[in-house]
């Protein structure tokens, strides 16, 4: 079956998701657990409390409860996925599913150790049409999710985004003082090239992530125009990616 939307904007609507999970059983962007799960395991003890942002109905929550983590909450905006997953995993105690939107988290400060979105904000941004230049609403959401994600960790604790943007792209979404975070990057194969970004919350951006802040605070930039493309090319290039 083809849950290949018509449009790429519809990635950013709830109703979307809710007709794909209605019909979609299981689906991991990006690849399974397996693909990453080494790189994952460098920032993630099992006795952490783990928060997943926009789950959907990935195996990865259930994989990684299996490989032995125990407090996994599970969110998504999307009230189909929340309602099948918590079903699925009626038999895992410590696994919470709630169907909440991640720019308005309702837990208090400092509740997790690790947070995990993947694909998530990959959802937000595919409409744009270049990335060196979000529109002002899909920069404030992502703000706005980001800095919720920042109050909701714990000193120490770390944001894991798994995408398939490339730092060039990706970083400048997380280069904000106002996060208190550093950033590392790593890369894995799931077929084709993803990435793992690590956010530790407390440390300070390195030189060049400050810099990298500070031009864009700076200067209005204009992007080049080989990243400028049209709609039917936007979602080609995006869909050849990663809805294989
Ligand atoms: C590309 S899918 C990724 C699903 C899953 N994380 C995976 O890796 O396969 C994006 C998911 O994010 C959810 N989502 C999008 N925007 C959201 C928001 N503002 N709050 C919570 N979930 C959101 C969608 O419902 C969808 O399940």
């Amino acid at each position: 079956m083809n849950y290949l939307p018509e449009n790429n904007s519809r990635y950013k609507h709830v109703e979307y998701w809710d007709d794909r999970y209605r019909a979609e059983e299981t689906y991991d962007w990006f690849g399974s657990f397996c693909k990453f799960r080494y790189l994952l395991e460098n920032h993630i003890k099992k006795e952490d409390c783990i928060l997943v942002l926009g789950c959907g109905n990935s195996s990865m929550s259930g994989d990684m409860y299996s490989a032995g983590y125990r407090s996994i909450t599970n969110i998504d905006y999307s009230s189909v996925c929340i309602h099948a997953m918590s079903a699925r995993h009626k038999d895992c105690p410590g696994m919470t599913w709630h169907e909440m939107d991640m720019q308005e988290l309702s837990f208090p400060d400092a509740s997790f150790d690790v947070i995990i979105e993947k694909g998530t904000l990959d959802a937000i941004t595919v409409e744009e049409k270049s990335p060196w230049n979000l529109s002002s609403q899909t920069a404030a959401t992502i703000h706005k999710a980001l800095t919720e994600v920042s109050r909701c960790l714990k000193p120490g604790g770390r944001l894991v985004s798994i995408t398939f943007a490339s730092p060039f792209i990706r970083k400048r979404l997380y280069t904000h003082t106002d996060y208190s975070w550093s950033i590392k990057t790593y890369s894995y194969d799931g077929g084709f090239e993803y990435y793992m970004y690590v956010m530790t919350k407390g440390e300070k951006l390195s030189s060049e992530d400050a810099a990298l802040e500070k031009q864009q605070t700076e200067r209005n930039e204009t992007p080049p125009d080989i990243v400028t493309l049209p709609e039917d090319k936007t979602a080609d290039d995006f869909l050849s990616r990663i809805d294989l």
